[in-house]
């Protein structure tokens, strides 16, 4: 079911300059769409907006996010990806996580219900889940989460469910499990600041020889390290041309789950990473970060049924592989100490 062409149309991404969000944009783009990146640029970053036009938007400005609506009063569909991400920095600081995504979200539905946006589709996470005994997840499990950033994006699923029901907003709430790689092409990659995440971390212990923590070897699982489920950000990208597609066949509502259905854990994926770059990754073993889960991964049935959903670049190997040659592009000055 995947949209070979979009025929020029415009489609609104609120957080395009973003990890995830920038790679939306490119392959909506490849797709002979346009899209239109809504950004207060606080974690994205404007060297990655590159195929159609960004305006500057605050969502926690309601007035200021009505106006970008009313400027481009008709498009009718939004990919909605601007939020806090950080699982653990959500612990310490609750109300900036509410602020930002709650509040935020608020204002954006409030916005497209004055104007034609009448279709969403929605960045949210395997984090609602929160530590579930039942894997692979299916989307009927009961959302539990057990992290700030997971509780703010449950309550956002359910705003959408309300304005779905009382004034058609429709809706397709995708629930990413984590994403990963860079872009083949190396146009764009994961760039957070400060970086948290595990295999930027563990590229630039490989690079430059530098100890990277490991948060808990005490888990449940089958080495004692978490358990997740890497899915190329590029078949995220693509998960989101075959939601526009199933809108347009008369989806209205469906909350589906976005992953491979593999877990692997913190040190496979170091592994992994020694195997693709050919430097040895150091590490200590500290204690477990606020807010991790044991062990996620997806039931992906749902996606295959719903959206004709597979996942095409999503092989371990290739996701560090691209992950690594992003590395290696944007570090000119690349000089790893073996
Ligand atoms: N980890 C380390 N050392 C690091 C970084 C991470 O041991 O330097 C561990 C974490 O403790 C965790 C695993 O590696 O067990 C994965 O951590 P990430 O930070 O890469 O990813 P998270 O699972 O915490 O969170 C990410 C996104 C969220 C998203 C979530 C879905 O940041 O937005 O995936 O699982 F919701």
């Amino acid at each position: 079911m995947r949209l070979k062409n979009l025929n020029g149309r415009p489609i609104i991404v609120v957080g395009g300059a973003g990890y995830i969000g920038s790679h939306v944009c490119k392959t909506i783009s490849s797709k002979g769409g346009i899209p239109i990146v809504f950004d207060n640029f606080s974690a994205g970053h404007e060297h990655s907006i590159k195929w159609g036009p960004n305006e500057l938007v605050d969502l926690r400005d309601s007035q200021a996010t009505l106006n970008a609506f009313e400027k481009y009063k008709s498009v009718e569909t939004v990919i909605h990806l601007a939020s806090s991400i950080e699982v653990s920095h959500g612990e310490n600081f609750p109300s900036e996580f509410y602020t930002n995504n709650v509040l935020g979200t608020l204002n954006l539905l409030n916005a497209m219900k004055n104007t034609n946006a009448k279709k969403i589709i929605f960045s949210s996470t395997c984090a609602t889940y929160g530590e579930i005994d039942d894997v692979p997840i299916m989307e009927t499990v009961t959302q539990n989460p057990s992290s700030v950033y997971g509780k703010t994006k449950l309550a956002i699923e359910h705003m959408i469910e309300s304005f779905h029901k009382a004034y058609s907003l429709d809706y397709i709430i995708l629930r990413y499990f984590n994403a990963a790689g860079a872009d083949p092409e190396g146009d764009i990659g994961e760039e957070h600041d400060p970086e948290t995440h595990l295999i930027p971390n563990a590229l630039e212990a490989a690079a430059n020889g530098k100890l990277m923590e490991i948060f808990g070897d005490d888990y449940d699982t089958i080495d004692g390290t978490c358990m997740r489920d890497y899915i190329h950000v590029n078949d995220i990208a693509a998960a989101h041309i075959n939601s526009i597609k199933a809108q347009e066949n008369g989806l209205v509502s469906a909350d589906i789950n976005i992953g491979t259905g593999t877990a692997y854990s913190v040190f496979q994926i170091i592994n992994m990473i020694e195997k693709v770059t050919g430097y040895n990754v150091k590490y200590k073993i500290c204690k477990r970060r606020a807010g991790d889960l044991s062990k996620l991964y997806a039931d992906t049935s749902k996606a295959e049924m719903i959206l004709g959903f597979k996942t095409k670049y999503s092989d371990l190997e290739n996701i560090i592989q691209t992950a690594w040659n992003f590395y290696k592009n944007k570090n000119e000055r690349f000089n790893p100490k073996k």
